[in-house]
């Protein structure tokens, strides 16, 4: 950090939300009862980033291999997202917060489409934080999805393969038009990045945090924004770039 930067806030912080099964374990609870209370870390978590000034938050809610998960608990993990945009679009909505999702809609069941779909149409023109929920997301996947589109495009002749650039796979991805993560937070004490952002990842600073996510509160999300604020960035360069304007 370059000395006389002030509490330089990253612009977008993206979350791997871990350690929901462990918290329940830990209490005799079924793993379902940590994933509901990961939903009201979630709560904290918006309110957190949006107090912060951070202007994107991306959180881990269902990989694409979570389907391997025992069927109740994927049915819970659905039914869990369900409630959270019902309840929580209208206040979501009102504090100025635009909804993105990230990962593959096809396989999506046909209850919970038409929900995703309200949320990012409702909040569109919203501008305070863009909450980018990451659901049946898993980042080979979206970077294959993003392949075949430009596959498809050199086959049909509107593209060349020399014009495909960085800036081109990006617009491609499902996060196209979203700045890259500047700081990816763990908690749970793993230390995985398990097919998150791979792409996008390329220059984030990562935080791995010693708290199961029903813990979390604004005060794990503020030593998260404290650690990240120290962090000398270069970028591939020699010369550390503050925190506070690094793309
Ligand atoms: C990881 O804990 C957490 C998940 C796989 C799901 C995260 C989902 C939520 C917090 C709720 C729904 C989200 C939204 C946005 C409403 P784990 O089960 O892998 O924990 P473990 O590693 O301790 O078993």
């Amino acid at each position: 950090m370059v000395s006389g930067e002030v509490s330089p806030v990253p612009q977008h912080v993206a979350i791997i939300m871990d350690g929901n099964g462990r918290w329940a374990k830990e209490r005799g609870l079924p793993r379902t009862m940590g994933h509901t209370k990961g939903v009201e870390a979630v709560r904290r978590a918006v309110r957190a980033a949006g107090d912060a000034g951070v202007r994107y938050l991306t959180l881990f809610a269902f990989s694409s291999e979570n389907w391997s998960r025992p069927e109740e608990e994927v049915s819970d993990l659905m039914g869990l997202l369900r409630r959270f945009i019902r309840r929580d679009l209208a206040e979501l909505h009102k504090s100025n917060v635009r909804i993105r999702v990230i990962g593959d809609r096809t396989s999506l069941k046909s209850d919970i489409l038409p929900l995703l779909l309200e949320a990012e149409e409702t909040t569109k023109g919203n501008s305070a934080l863009t909450l980018i929920i990451a659901f049946n997301y898993g980042a080979r996947d979206e970077i294959t999805r993003a392949m075949q589109q430009l596959a498809q495009e050199v086959a049909s002749g509107r593209l060349t393969p020399d014009q495909i650039t960085a800036d081109l796979v990006t617009a491609k991805l499902d996060t196209a038009g979203i700045p890259d993560p500047d700081l990816i937070i763990r908690t749970s004490g793993e230390e995985r990045l398990s097919n998150f952002l791979l792409w996008q990842a390329a220059y984030a600073e990562f935080v791995f945090l010693p708290d199961y996510w029903p813990d979390f509160t604004s005060e794990t999300f503020a030593e998260a924004l404290r650690i990240f604020a120290v962090r000398e960035r270069r970028f591939g360069g020699i010369t550390a770039v503050p925190t506070a304007v690094a793309g």
